[in-house]
């Protein structure tokens, strides 16, 4: 038996129709309720978490496997294994800021806002950069809007929210997708298992 958590959201669409094409029958998974642990084919306990929690639920090894965004992964740096690249989900990670602002030029120390400040302080520590950040739990786009910050640290799929909002991209971090991850000891104790999962995955 493997337990898998799944990332609950946006994600969730696409997670399931993967289960599907690999032959796994999702019924119970789509007609859940207010189940939290569903059963699968007698192989599989999933559970569906937020994202943060996928990530630890694998940490301390209550799951063997999760599915979650590689932002995510980045904000939290967990000593989980990431062993596959889903492919789905996909976005980027960007700077963003009011447009036709050259917030680079600006004779201060920069605010940005962000839901995620660990990668938003790495990233302008690798450009030598000293920033203020703000953490927004939503909508961040808010931010500059009502000059809480000069500009934000968001994910951007369409673009359409920037948009909508007079915000440009002026820098891209890094390219985002749902990745497959593992407990480190399981996939010691449970290889096989876990080899057959990610075959089904890959297929
Ligand atoms: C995400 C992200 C952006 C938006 C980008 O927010 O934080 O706000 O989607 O998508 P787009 O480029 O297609 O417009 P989400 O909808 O998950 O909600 P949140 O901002 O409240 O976290």
């Amino acid at each position: 038996m493997l337990n898998i958590a799944l990332t609950k959201g946006r994600l969730e669409e696409s997670t399931i129709k993967l289960l599907q094409r690999a032959g796994i029958n999702c019924a119970p998974l789509i007609n859940k309720g207010r189940k939290l642990v569903v059963n699968l084919d007698d192989a599989y306990n999933v559970v569906f978490a937020k994202a943060n929690d996928v990530v630890t639920y694998v940490e301390y090894g209550v799951a063997d496997v999760g599915v979650v965004g590689k932002d995510t992964l980045m904000e939290m740096s967990r000593p989980v294994y990431e062993i596959l690249d889903l492919k789905f989900g996909a976005c980027r990670f960007s700077v963003a800021a009011p447009s036709g602002t050259d917030i680079y030029s600006l004779d201060k120390v920069i605010t940005i806002a962000t839901k995620y400040p660990a990668v938003t302080r790495n990233f302008f520590e690798s450009r030598n950069m000293d920033v203020d950040i703000v953490k927004i739990e939503g909508s961040v786009e808010l931010a500059p809007i009502l000059k809480l910050a000069d500009a934000i640290v968001d994910l951007v799929e369409t673009g359409k929210t920037l948009k909508e909002n007079n915000l440009e991209i002026i820098d891209n971090i890094a390219s985002i997708s749902a990745r497959l991850i593992v407990n480190p000891a399981t996939l010691k104790t449970k290889k096989q298992e876990i080899e057959k999962l990610v075959s089904i995955f890959v297929d």
